[in-house]
């Protein structure tokens, strides 16, 4: 398990002595020294494609990068991963979510548990749930319907699935409404209940622990809500469970015919392709869920044969290590350009932040580099009318990941071809920059004099030199999103990997936990406690006044 930080190793040390030059490369430079550097520079894999040669990288930074991850023994922990080691150490857990989108011929026992049969039943009995709802079996206490789905859960039990429902909007079955609470603020809740009647609304209430204090609060004001018209025989009809825990499922009143199970070899993070990937399978059909899922699996066949220099997963998540470290860019956008990739960012921000924004490694010993950069981003267009100022000249590099589909779901004319057309632009513009001689030539032919040219040219003039990654689809459909996933799931893993750190656990998340509980209990008690710091002590004193 010990193992050097991953500055002591040689390979890392002959990318810092790489790093020196590359540090002066233009890409514009390195576009019109190599014409072959697009083909060179694209892979494809599981109906996706990517184009890195919008990277401040040359085939030399690839293989260096490549021996690192050798040196590392990436492709072994790969395997390793897959093959159901106990690689989570903190939580003595192994971490499957791989075999979640496996086919059922998957062997693989872990701990006496065959994986791929208990998933698979759990996956006949979405289907058939799914198939219940959508026919007209299942109905509400009053023989209706049911016409709205209302999802309670929070981190891993909410943002895979609100993301995919939005993502496969188009692949929608007509008849149900799906609907997401997750924040403890009751206007979320509030604003839901508003909008769905008791008689014809299912409470899926999703949650690996079953304890976490949002969704529990949560699915509490929904079951009062929906006692206020039906009576608590009535609830098993209006409440299923999505969990690993089932005593916590009993205790809660839900019944564990209702409830579909999962296991602690999921991450929250990772748990969309689980039964948290119930809301998916209501909203857009089994079928199509498992379209998603055999997307994913096509991804992580790639990333398990697929030679290191033509592994998708392992390229991006080599590149990321090279911008993080040896540039030192400590951010990433996410641009997806399709509008029903709108949760895409938030959805990656906890896969990618809560699986690696950490400084020890397993072992406990320091990292020794940066790791995680922060990341956030919206879609295009609209970022475009935004934040891409900062972007282009903006005193922080920030590296770029655009993510569009060739083909729209939609008929409309035009909006397609200017979607794409922003999209390739930026990217362009990102990597070329424009020079004060470009801004000069480009004001002389507007005829403006020289005195204003000289004023205009520090303003209008792009360093450029700003690296992407261009990920294309062919459609936005459950197969590539399942894809893209994936992909994303498995440059985290490198990452992860590289760095030496535990990706599968957040203890980072606890200590704040334990603190709201104790200043719960102040806000709400008879006693006004002065035992935090004066700021603390100051703000529940002025919360408890306004009361
Ligand atoms: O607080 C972080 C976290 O533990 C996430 O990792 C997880 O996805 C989320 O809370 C929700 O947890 P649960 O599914 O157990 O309610």
């Amino acid at each position: 398990m010990r193992q050097p930080a991953i500055n002591q190793l040689a390979s890392y040390q002959r990318l810092q002595q790489h790093v020196a030059q590359a540090r002066n490369w233009q890409m514009r430079d390195l576009f019109t020294q190599s014409p072959e550097r697009f083909p060179a520079m694209t892979v494809s894999a599981a109906g996706l494609f990517l184009d890195y040669s919008k990277n401040r990288v040359n085939g030399t930074t690839v293989t260096l990068l490549c021996d690192l991850a050798r040196e590392r023994g990436l492709e072994a922990q790969r395997d390793a991963m897959f093959a159901g080691e106990k690689f989570n150490n903190t939580e003595k857990r192994a971490v499957l979510h791989t075999a979640l989108r496996a086919p059922r011929t998957l062997k693989l026992n872990i701990d006496g548990q065959d994986v791929a049969q208990d998933v698979h039943a759990v996956l006949d009995r979405m289907a058939a749930f799914t198939k219940r709802v959508h026919s007209g079996q299942w109905l509400g206490y009053t023989g209706k319907k049911i016409s709205d789905i209302v999802n309670i859960g929070i981190g891993g039990s909410d943002l895979g699935p609100k993301m995919v429902c939005l993502g496969l909007r188009m692949f929608a079955q007509p008849g149900i409404r799906m609907h997401f609470v997750s924040n403890v603020d009751g206007h979320d809740m509030d604003a839901t209940l508003k909008q769905v009647n008791p008689e014809t609304t299912l409470f899926i209430v999703a949650s690996k622990t079953f304890t976490t204090m949002e969704t529990m609060l949560n699915a509490n004001t929904a079951r009062s809500w929906f006692l206020r018209s039906g009576k608590e025989k009535d609830l098993p009809k209006h409440f299923v469970a999505v969990s690993t825990n089932t005593e916590g499922v009993k205790a809660f009143g839900i019944d564990t015919e209702n409830m579909f199970p999962f296991w602690d070899w999921v991450g929250g993070r990772y748990s969309v392709w689980s039964a948290i990937g119930l809301p998916v399978a209501l909203a857009v059909g089994y079928e199509n869920f498992a379209a998603f899922l055999a997307g994913a699996h096509a991804m992580d066949a790639h990333f398990r044969t697929a030679p290191m220099e033509s592994n998708m997963p392992m390229i991006m998540g080599l590149i990321g290590l090279w911008n993080r470290n040896f540039l030192g860019l400590s951010s990433l956008t996410i641009a997806p350009y399709h509008h029903d990739l709108a949760r895409f960012p938030a959805y990656l921000q906890q896969l990618i932040m809560e699986s690696n924004g950490k400084t020890v490694m397993k072992d406990g010993s320091p990292v020794g580099v940066a790791t995680c950069p922060a990341l956030w981003g919206d879609i295009g267009t609209n970022g475009q009318h935004a934040y891409f100022q900062l972007l282009h000249q903006g005193a922080d590099v920030i590296p770029i990941d655009f993510i569009a589909s060739l083909k729209a779901g939609h008929a409309l004319p035009g909006h397609q071809d200017a979607l794409l057309a922003n999209c390739f632009a930026q990217a362009e513009a990102f990597m070329r920059g424009k020079t004060a001689d470009e801004v000069r030539d480009d004001l002389r032919a507007q005829k403006l004099s020289d005195a204003d040219i000289e004023m205009l040219v520090p303003h209008r003039t792009f360093p450029g030199n700003r690296p992407s990654n261009m990920i294309l689809m062919e459609e936005l459909t459950p197969s590539a999103l399942g894809a893209l996933i994936a992909l994303y799931e498995h440059i985290t893993f490198v990452q992860g990997v590289l760095w030496g750190v535990n990706s599968f656990d957040q203890w980072g998340v606890e200590l704040g936990k334990v603190l709201a509980q104790n200043i719960q209990q102040e806000l709400t008690g008879e006693v006004m406690p002065e035992r935090h710091d004066s700021s603390t002590n100051g703000l529940i004193a002025r919360a408890r006044a306004a009361k």
